[in-house]
């Protein structure tokens, strides 16, 4: 409610396309709930009403109804009063917000020159994140603040309107702390990723950085997060190593999530699966065993193209996980290293061309699936009783996120009904 005890509300009529995720009898029967000549009613922020522009009216009649017989005696406003915003869409696609389920975005510096170097031919390592982590110490608070604060500004630009963010270039108990610490300024959905590396200084002894992880890393870092995540791979942390943190921050009350199967083949999916993670993510190697682990989980698989895109590997095979009957999410994974994106719509677009995605399938991962990963039910999908976090194409329909790729076809953008200072970079 907002001041003064009136509901804000706002009309989106004239939506040519509506997403819904709501796959409702009524609707079009596909997994994405398509409505054509729909429209959205949003009260104080959530969406209270859904449907054809055609039975507006009708709804309004039954909206008013109730709202006199719940405030009865009070003084009450109708859908019609004269300061429900309205909105035409003029015929184009409206789509829940992007659900983004794996940044990395509290960083300092960048490496655009072992981009390079990879584009002429070097290969990728995990090692590289070292670099990240001694720009990101040498960084002031303020410093990386402003450069998240450019980063929320890029996503909401994008059309992503809930995300969440992991610490890991920090890797000392302070400057992870900070990390958390920052990331929790922006978003709830914090990631405490202490085992991200073995940092330089404890390459001769990774069970003593470990040990630090568990003990007292964690426990500055915990009460900042809500998710404990480990880099299961060669070159990061061993099952044992990655089991060992999974389980402490779960100790902690952290919900698991891991970074998997990103390299080659390996134990990260198998022991997602066994820690009952929200999420797994890369997944690009997987084998039989991996694919039916999951499929018979409540895990999500989450696939991160723009990594496969900037480190020029083979991209993880959606179509197989979904005819398994897996629930995929794509994330953008943005940060420095292995996938410098922030952009769901390119995601999207990568997906279908080189993953097996339908455009349906993958805008679905990139909204409800994100939100899957994440586990919420709040947002990445447009009904009533959700957050009303939307975005409106410049576009007649989701196709043409990845019918045409590279174009910005993000025109307006709502978080829980507010249009966010997106211009703000
Ligand atoms: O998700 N896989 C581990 N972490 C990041 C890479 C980070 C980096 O290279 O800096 C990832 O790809
Ligand atoms: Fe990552």
């Amino acid at each position: 409610m907002s001041d003064g005890g009136a509901v804000r509300r706002m009309l989106l009529t004239n939506v040519g396309e509506l997403v819904t995720n709501d796959p409702a009898p009524d609707r079009d029967g596909g997994p994405l709930g398509i409505v054509r000549d729909a429209a959205v009613l949003i009260e104080d922020g959530r969406i209270a009403w859904v449907g054809p522009s055609a039975h507006v009216p009708s709804h309004a009649d039954e909206l008013r109804h109730e709202r006199e017989e719940r405030r009865d005696g009070e003084e009450h406003r109708t859908l019609w009063d004269a300061d429900v915003e309205v909105i035409d869409a003029g015929g184009r696609a409206l789509i829940p917000g992007f659900v983004d389920s794996h940044t990395h975005l509290v960083f300092g510096g960048d490496r655009a020159d072992e981009f390079a170097a990879r584009m002429a031919g070097r290969r990728y390592e995990a090692g590289g994140i070292r670099s990240t982590v001694a720009a990101t110490r040498a960084a002031t608070d303020d410093e990386l603040r402003a450069r998240l604060a450019h980063f929320v500004a890029e996503l909401h630009a994008q059309g992503t309107t809930t995300f969440e963010v992991k610490s890991g270039y920090g890797l000392s108990v302070a400057d992870e702390e900070r990390l958390v610490r920052l990331a929790r300024e922006v978003t709830d959905e914090v990631t405490f990723l202490g085992a991200h590396v073995v940092p330089a200084e404890y390459a001769e002894d990774p069970d003593a950085y470990v040990d630090l992880v568990v003990g007292e890393m964690l426990g500055v870092c915990a009460p900042h997060a809500k998710w404990v995540d480990a880099f299961c791979e060669r070159g990061a942390f061993t099952p044992e190593q990655s089991r060992r943190v999974l389980q402490a921050g779960a100790a902690t009350g952290l919900g698991v999530r891991v970074h998997g199967n990103q390299l080659g083949e390996g134990d990260g999916v198998r022991l997602a699966v066994e820690l009952g993670a929200a999420s797994v993510d890369h997944c690009t190697y997987l084998s039989e065993a991996d694919v039916a682990a999951l499929a018979a989980s409540d895990t999500v698989a989450t696939l991160l193209p723009g990594v496969e895109f900037s480190t020029r590997q083979p991209y993880p095979d959606a179509r197989r996980l979904i005819d398994a009957g897996v629930t995929v999410a794509l994330a953008s994974d943005c940060n420095p290293g292995s996938s410098f994106t922030s952009s769901m719509p390119f995601c999207i677009a990568v997906a279908v061309r080189d993953m097996g995605m339908t455009p349906a399938e993958a805008v679905w991962a990139s909204t409800a699936g994100g939100a899957a990963a994440l586990r919420r039910t709040d947002v990445g999908a447009i009904r009533p009783g959700v957050r009303a976090d939307l975005v409106l194409l410049d576009a007649p329909s989701h196709v043409h996120l990845a019918y045409r790729p590279g174009v910005p076809l993000v025109a307006r953008v709502w978080v829980g009904g507010e249009s966010p200072d997106r211009f703000s970079r």
